[in-house]
This record gives C-alpha cells, sequence and structure tokens, in this order.
C-alpha cells in the first residue's frame, strides 16, 4: 500500500477502506507517514468529505492508537457527556452528580480551559486540596465505592488526535465536520463510557456558530459512537449568551452548588436537567418524562448536592467551601460597571465576554499560565434584560488592580443595547439521537 494511492483515490472523491486508513493514521504516528502526506491527505477529505461508515471507522482507528481505558471493573452502566465548550459552562458539576445520585456510574476525563472556554479541571481545583490527577487504580475504586469521579485526562489516550489536530492547526484543516467529529470521539470512544451525551454549543461564544453547522457536527458524532456500539445522543443548546450568571473557577462552583440546592439560575438550572435527563434516558433508566422527573427528585432531596461533596472529599478537597462561600479564597479586588446608557440588552458577544474573564486571570493566555481561581466575572444582566443609567450590569474579581481596564474595555465591547427588546434563541435548540433531529 502506498500513502500516494490512498491521497489521490480521497483527492478523486473515493471512499476509503479502514485498511487504507489503518495505513495512512498508524503510519502517521508512527512517523513512517511524513506530515506533508497526511496534510495533503486532511486537505482531501476537508474538499471531499467522509461518508458515516468512514468516518466511524476513522475514528475508531484513532482512539485504538493510544490507550483505551476498560472500565469493565466498575459495575452497572457508566455514562459520560461531553461539551463542545462554552463560557460559563458548569453543567458537568451539576449533572455528574445528578446522575450518580440516580445510580448510572460516572468515570469522567475532563479537560482544562481553553481560550476563552472554561474547563472542569480548573473549576474543581478551585475548592482547595482536590485532587485531579488521580491513578487508575484510585480512580476506577472511587468510581465503585461512590459512584462518580471526575479527573483530568491521563494516560496516552488517542495519540494519532493529538497529532493530526496538530497539523490540522496549521493547514486550514480545522473546520471540516468529519474530522472535528472524529477527533472529539475518538477520545471519547479511549475513555471507555457505554453511553455519551454530547452538548454541542452553538451561538457567538461556540466553536460552532449556526445550528445547521451543530446540527451536522451532532448527526457526525452520534453516528461514529452507534457505529463504534456506543449509546450516543446530542442537545444543541445556546451559547449566544453565558450560560448562568458566574464566569471563572471558584465561581462557577458556587453557582453549580446553587443549582444542585434547588437554588440556581433558570437558564442553567433547565440546561442542566434537559441534559441529565437525556443522559439517564441513554442508561436505560426509564422513559424521558420518568428521567425528568427522577433527575429532579436528585435534587429536591439533596441526594445530588450531597453526592458533589462525596465526590470533592474523595478526591481531597475541602468540602466546608461547599457549604459556605465565604471559606472560598477571594479576589482581592473587585470593581462593579454601572450602565451609562439605557435601552435593552440585545446582544453579548460571549467570546469577548470569555476574553475578559481570561484577562482578569480565570483563564491562561498561554498552556503554562495558572489561573486565579477567584477571579471572573458575576453578571447582573444579562441578553434580554432591560437596563437602566446606573444600573450594575457586572461586577469583575481581579487579584490585581491593573488587570481591570483592559478587562473592562473589552465587556463592554460586548454589549449591544437597542430600544427595543430582541428575540433571543431557545436555551435547547434540537436533539439529535440515532433515529433523527428533532427542533425543540
Ligand atoms: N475540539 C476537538 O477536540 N477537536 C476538534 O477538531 C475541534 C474541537
Amino acid at each position: 500500500m502506498r500513502m500516494f494511492d490512498i491521497i489521490a483515490k480521497k483527492r478523486d472523491g473515493g471512499v476509503l477502506e479502514r485498511a487504507e486508513l489503518e495505513f495512512a493514521i498508524t503510519g502517521f504516528v508512527n512517523g513512517s507517514v511524513p506530515d506533508y502526506q497526511m496534510s495533503a491527505l486532511l486537505m482531501a477529505i476537508y474538499l471531499n468529505g467522509m461518508t458515516a461508515e468512514e468516518t466511524a471507522q476513522l475514528t475508531d482507528i484513532m482512539a485504538h492508537s493510544g490507550d483505551m481505558v476498560d472500565l469493565s471493573s466498575i459495575s452497572g452502566i457508566k455514562a459520560d457527556k461531553h461539551s463542545t465548550g462554552g463560557v460559563g459552562d458548569k453543567t458537568t458539576l451539576v449533572i455528574a452528580p445528578i446522575v450518580a445520585a440516580c445510580g448510572v456510574k460516572i468515570a469522567k476525563m475532563s479537560g482544562r480551559g481553553l481560550g476563552h472556554t472554561g474547563g472542569t479541571v480548573d473549576k474543581m481545583e478551585s475548592v482547595p486540596g482536590t485532587q485531579t490527577a488521580v491513578d487508575r487504580e484510585r480512580f476506577f475504586e472511587q468510581v465503585n465505592e461512590i459512584g462518580i469521579s471526575v479527573i483530568g485526562q491521563s494516560g496516552n489516550l488517542a495519540p494519532a488526535d493529538k497529532k493530526m489536530y496538530a497539523l490540522r492547526d496549521v493547514t486550514a484543516t480545522i473546520d471540516c465536520v468529519p474530522l472535528i467529529a472524529s477527533s472529539i470521539m475518538s477520545k471519547k470512544l479511549a475513555a471507555g463510557s457505554d453511553c455519551i451525551l454530547l452538548d454541542v454549543k452553538t451561538g457567538n461564544g461556540a466553536f460552532m456558530k449556526t445550528l445547521e453547522d451543530s446540527i451536522k457536527l451532532a448527526k457526525a458524532m452520534v453516528s461514529i459512537g452507534w457505529h463504534n456500539g456506543r449509546k450516543v445522543a446530542a442537545l444543541i443548546t445556546d451559547m449566544d449568551t453565558p450560560l448562568g450568571y458566574n464566569i471563572g473557577n471558584s465561581l462557577e462552583v458556587m453557582e453549580s452548588v446553587q443549582v444542585l440546592k434547588g437554588e440556581g439560575p433558570a437558564d442553567l438550572t433547565e440546561v442542566c436537567y434537559q441534559l441529565a435527563t437525556n443522559m439517564l434516558y441513554l442508561a436505560g433508566k426509564g422513559t424521558m418524562q420518568e428521567c425528568r422527573a427522577m433527575a429532579e427528585q436528585a435534587v429536591s432531596s439533596g441526594a445530588a448536592f450531597e453526592k458533589l461533596k462525596q465526590m470533592f472529599a474523595a478526591q481531597g478537597g475541602n468540602i466546608a467551601v461547599l457549604d459556605d462561600f465565604d471559606q472560598f479564597q477571594k479576589a482581592k479586588f473587585s470593581q462593579q460597571i454601572i450602565a451609562d446608557q439605557a435601552g435593552y440588552l440585545v446582544r453579548m458577544n460571549t467570546e469577548m465576554v470569555g476574553n475578559a474573564s481570561v484577562l482578569l486571570g480565570a483563564g491562561r493566555a498561554t498552556k503554562e499560565d495558572s489561573i486565579d481561581f477567584a477571579a471572573g466575572i458575576v453578571l447582573h444582566k444579562k441578553t434580554g434584560d432591560k437596563v437602566e443609567v446606573g444600573d450594575c450590569l457586572a461586577t469583575l474579581y481581579a487579584d490585581h488592580e491593573e488587570k481591570f481596564a483592559a478587562a473592562k474595555e473589552l465587556f463592554c465591547k460586548a454589549l449591544t443595547f437597542a430600544d427595543a427588546p430582541a428575540e433571543q434563541p431557545p436555551l435547547i435548540m434540537a436533539r439529535v439521537t440515532k433515529d433523527g433531529v428533532e427542533i425543540l
């Protein structure tokens, strides 16, 4: 077999056989296929696409390029979720304990913040003492004991994806549905869960900006999952405005606790219930209505909050902060942003809002940067709200006063006001399952 022929076949619109994909991917990982040939193949895929079967096989090969986590020593159904990333997206910290409290095991690996979007592992580490680097044996033990563990990605998961992503990043081939879908799903397949619920964020703060593109990506990922023996569904959810009111690591943990106590903001609460319901449904816990009732009961009974505390305690976290937010380390400085015009807040550039929180220290500008866990933004007004002159729009938090000027400028630039309210997208736009797309 020759890489030249594989490239030519895809260039001419052909469908690659599994053996050809294996030759290309394993050769690229072991170094026998050079970057320039892989770049040409990626561009041919970008231009000509892939069938559902081809994409599923590519993903399986990418997943098997490294460790395949074997969760069989954990009894029962294991469920995972993945968000394509957003601002204020703290849903894992709410859904994982709800689902675990309902008897479905959560053995989850999560990521750190990336660009303007936050990451669950950083949020967890804002609870003092929490360990997210946990060895496999202890990880499995914890899930068997209490039904839940969320840790950082460890081991050698889907190295083909890492190498391919780096090449895509410099060859203008990121923005391609089969390549994005196989990249995300290769890591999810390798992580081992039986059921995977995908939260595809859509809007100006998301990786996918339109509903149409999000549905295409969701369909590709759902198809990959089922072709590879996993139960997968996706919700398309709004990211035209941050989720909830708190952006920043410990601020987001606090807001997650509020949801688990039944005191959270309506948007975040509803998105979390819908995601949890769909995870429970995939795990076979009942009808959609029964799963929704189960999720609500886990919150109202306090069982889900208890599960969150058990998880943090098992991973060394000081859970006193979850009962008493005053015990969280506080930012040294805060500054309010006051409205100097009246009107309706009709648009927030959510990516800019996320970047403003990064400027305050809540995220990293480079991979090596450390995070200021207490930094961030608490919104007081969100898209759709009416604003009077003198209203507080947001409070910014940082450990260094000089960080406020640039963050404030970016935050204010992100807001658009108008004299009349504008229609806002629904919170949950669509549900994609193996049976098709339901527009909600
Ligand atoms: N996230 C991923 O993990 N991979 C992509 O290709 C795009 C977003």
